[in-house]
């Protein structure tokens, strides 16, 4: 079965009359009746003012995981407050706060911007890291460079553990997903993906977020191996601001902290950790 992508923007006040919302538990959750579901998913999506971006994504997603026969729960991730982004530890708060719901097998980080082409696009987990979106219409539909794991990633809690999740310390555009890939390689765990004609992604196109100076995010890469077993899941900290329910997800607010005063000042980033 190829592609069911639906390129509406639909309207919050209609989700009611769309059939296949009428059965989302609160909170984003559904699993199928007919048998038992193949793993229980998380799928996390880290978010900032891109409202409907994410009626878009849950529009066209929902649909795919139902036929794919998933027990899944949508967690939408938000930091609190103006200050830059940091999407690494928005993620780690939300991979700790979705398991307080259920025993995940599975985590799907997700941007909000990459809506899937393709229903063969399994969203589960292997033992190996899955890069799902290898194939990218703002890349003409190639994979960029062979350490991308950036817009869809699933891993095992196993997997996000043993790296000890994302790093901390990326404030702004950029590389968080880079790290990763080199965590996942430190831990000589797999990147697995689907074929190019199978992970196909469209991008919706929106304007760029505050990016990290080069300068920073290529010492933080180069910094990696020293830096990842003290600086990630373990070392995050947060403040829920609140965790609700709404009709089609789980929506976690969480207060992260602000970015050193000057990010250049890379060598002041790590002397704190
Ligand atoms: C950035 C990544 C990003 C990728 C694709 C890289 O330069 O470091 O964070 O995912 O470009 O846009």
């Amino acid at each position: 079965m190829v592609g069911s992508l639906r390129t509406g923007i639909i309207d919050t006040k209609n989700y009611t009359f769309y059939k296949e919302y009428s059965d989302i538990i609160s909170g984003g959750a559904w699993q199928p009746s007919e048998c038992v579901a193949r793993q229980r998913v998380a799928i996390v999506i880290p978010f900032r003012d891109r409202q409907k971006h994410l009626e878009q994504l849950q529009y066209n997603l929902i649909p795919i995981l139902k036929r794919q026969q998933l027990n899944f729960r949508f967690f939408v991730v938000e930091q609190n407050g103006n200050h830059t982004f940091n999407k690494g530890r928005i993620m780690n708060a939300a991979f700790l706060e979705a398991r307080k719901f259920d025993d995940f097998d599975c985590f799907v980080f997700h941007d909000v911007d990459m809506m899937p082409e393709d229903d063969r696009n399994m969203y589960t987990c292997t033992d190996a890291a899955r890069h799902m979106s290898p194939a990218v219409d703002k890349f003409l539909y190639v994979l960029p460079y062979t350490q991308l794991v950036g817009g869809v990633l699933s891993m095992k809690p196993d997997v996000f553990i043993a790296v000890n999740g994302y790093s901390n310390l990326y404030w702004g555009w950029g590389a968080e997903d880079d790290d990763m890939a080199a965590r996942l390689q430190l831990k000589q765990i797999g990147i697995v993906r689907p074929p190019l004609t199978i992970g196909r992604y469209r991008m919706i196109k929106h304007s760029e977020r505050e990016i990290n100076p080069v300068k920073v995010r290529l010492y933080l890469l180069k910094t990696v191996k020293d830096r990842f077993m003290k600086d990630g899941l373990n070392s995050l900290e947060y403040k829920t601001v609140f965790v609700k329910l709404t009709p089609l997800y789980t929506h976690i607010m969480v207060d992260i902290g602000e970015p050193p005063r000057d990010a250049n000042k890379i060598t002041s980033l790590m002397a704190k950790k």
